[in-house]
């Protein structure tokens, strides 16, 4: 992973960054699914330069580092649930959200190219604890996955939302194209947690401890990924 960087990083060949087109997703109308307002507008982020002048970069590198840990573990958690679920009726729910997901890191994959961060040396590790997570929960049926979803997401929209007033209070107009990506990923998110909560989430066997004991586990996930 960190190989890949290193040359995709060579290859840019200092601050100049190509341009690049994050595609909104839509989440398609199926089972148990609903329209997004706006799903079928693509936000261009267009950052031909990223001044690594005046930036703070220890923050930045922290908002990315730990960003791109959690859309990675997002990726495996959802990987994980299709491996118990995907031939279920809420397999193509999950697909489309882990969907969302590939599109989310691909961003912030790009974005640590561009702002030159490293990722977190726990990405081994958050690639076998996210997909266990995904395919335990799941084991414990279509509720249970979604308790988990409800779970995790409720915890990124925070954590995302937390770093939009930090990015404000550094400097709105500095850091508007983060903003925007935060922003929108933030959105997502949040709908993925309302898909959870719309498929019985909270039906699920002991919900409010699974949900306590998961969120625990993603704050220390964050606390651990924004740091080493
Ligand atoms: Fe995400
Ligand atoms: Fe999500």
């Amino acid at each position: 992973m960190t190989d890949v960087l290193l040359s995709a990083m060579a290859a840019v060949g200092g601050p100049v960054v190509r341009c690049s087109l994050l595609q909104r997703r839509p989440l398609r109308c199926g089972p148990g699914l609903r329209p997004v307002p706006g799903g079928e507008a693509s936000l261009r982020l267009c950052s031909t330069r990223v001044a690594q002048e005046g930036i703070n970069k220890p923050v930045i590198d922290r908002i990315i580092r730990v960003d791109h840990a959690g859309e990675y573990g997002a990726n495996r958690i959802y990987a994980g649930q299709m491996a118990v679920l995907g031939r279920s009726s809420v397999g193509a729910v999950i697909q489309q959200m882990w969907d969302q997901e590939k599109d989310h890191l691909k961003k912030f994959n790009e974005l640590m190219v561009a702002y030159r961060v490293r990722p977190t040396v726990l990405l081994p590790f958050w690639n076998v604890a996210g997909f266990v997570l995904g395919a335990g929960s799941a084991l414990l049926g279509k509720k249970g996955a979604m308790a988990c979803t409800v779970a995790v997401e409720e915890s990124i929209s925070e954590h995302y939302n937390n770093q939009i007033r930090t990015l404000i209070e550094e400097d709105p107009e500095k850091y508007k194209e983060l903003l925007l990506v935060i922003k929108q990923f933030r959105d997502d998110e949040q709908e993925h947690h309302d898909i959870g909560l719309e498929h019985d989430a909270e039906a699920t066997p002991a919900y409010s401890v699974l949900k306590t004991a998961i969120q625990l586990g993603c704050k220390a996930a964050i606390f651990l990924s924004e740091r080493i």
